[in-house]
């Protein structure tokens, strides 16, 4: 049970940038990551699609031998995990309370700005989990469709995504928000895009980091973390396109994958 893998989910590539958080927190731990290709984007998609997809998801994975699951994509966080975690017995952990607890350390004046696919910011799971947490927020949201094929694209720098990036935050900076919760796995590769047009020193919060220490924390809480000394094994699943993927990945995760399986879930 130890020794088997850590599996990842998101709706294409954008999850690996909290396989790269992982692999830095837990190096010795196998990763398997999952990327539905093949359907993304979920997030202009229904609840019943998104919850439909994960569940086949998991399912792929439980059979791959996962010994808990992270759903790197905060839309089928935001949608799709409560219903997977009274389904399943599987240890499961979104990206959505990991966000949360990173925005409620980080801000000062309690104005708190969520951004995030169409599908995210309709759910109110952000809203729901901060109001429970802390009473007393001011809290704004604003769902950024452009910004996932911009990524998707790599347009991470230039006056296109400068323009799109101020459009959509111009009402947060009127608001004052001091800390922004980048509630969409592709935006933290525009970062250095929305550092530039937010407010000065607003505090973007990125929640892959946050989302690997809670993995290592409920690891050692279950007695699985995997203490070996050797490198972990990183094994890659998509739905479609697989090579387009790898091209991809290599702009998520700074390194190269060698193989991505293709796998055909219905
Ligand atoms: N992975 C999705 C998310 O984090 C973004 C891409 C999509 O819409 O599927 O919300």
């Amino acid at each position: 049970m130890n020794s088997d893998p850590i599996a990842v989910f998101d709706s294409g590539l954008g999850g690996l940038t909290v396989v790269k958080a992982l692999q830095k927190a837990l190096p010795s731990e196998a990763i398997i990551y999952f990327g539905d290709s093949a359907r993304v984007p979920y997030g202009n998609k229904s609840k019943t699609l998104v919850r439909e997809y994960s569940r086949e998801i998991t399912e792929f994975l439980i059979n791959k031998k996962a010994k808990m699951i992270v759903v790197a994509c905060n839309t089928a966080s935001a949608l799709a995990l409560e219903n997977l975690t009274s389904e399943f017995e599987i240890p499961l952990l979104g990206v959505i309370e990991p966000g949360v607890e990173a925005a409620l350390k980080a801000t000062g004046n309690h104005r708190v700005g969520i951004i995030g696919t169409i599908a995210t910011i309709r759910s109110g799971a952000y809203e729901k989990i901060l109001k429970a947490r802390s009473r007393g927020l001011n809290i704004f949201s604003k769902s950024c469709p452009l910004f996932v094929p911009l990524v998707e694209e790599g347009w991470l720098n230039g006056s296109v995504p400068d323009l799109v990036a101020a459009e959509y935050l111009h009402e947060m900076n009127a608001q004052n928000v001091d800390t922004i919760i980048l509630g969409c796995t592709h935006y933290p590769l525009l970062k250095p895009v929305l550092q530039k047009v937010v407010n000065m020193d607003t505090i973007l919060i990125d929640s892959a980091d946050t989302t690997a220490l809670k993995t290592a924390e409920m690891l050692k809480k279950l007695g699985i973390l995997n203490n070996s000394s050797k490198p972990g094994s990183f094994t890659c699943f998509v739905t479609d396109l697989p090579l387009r993927f790898k091209v991809l990945a290599h702009r998520f995760l700074g390194t190269v994958i060698d193989h991505v399986s293709t796998v055909h879930l219905t």
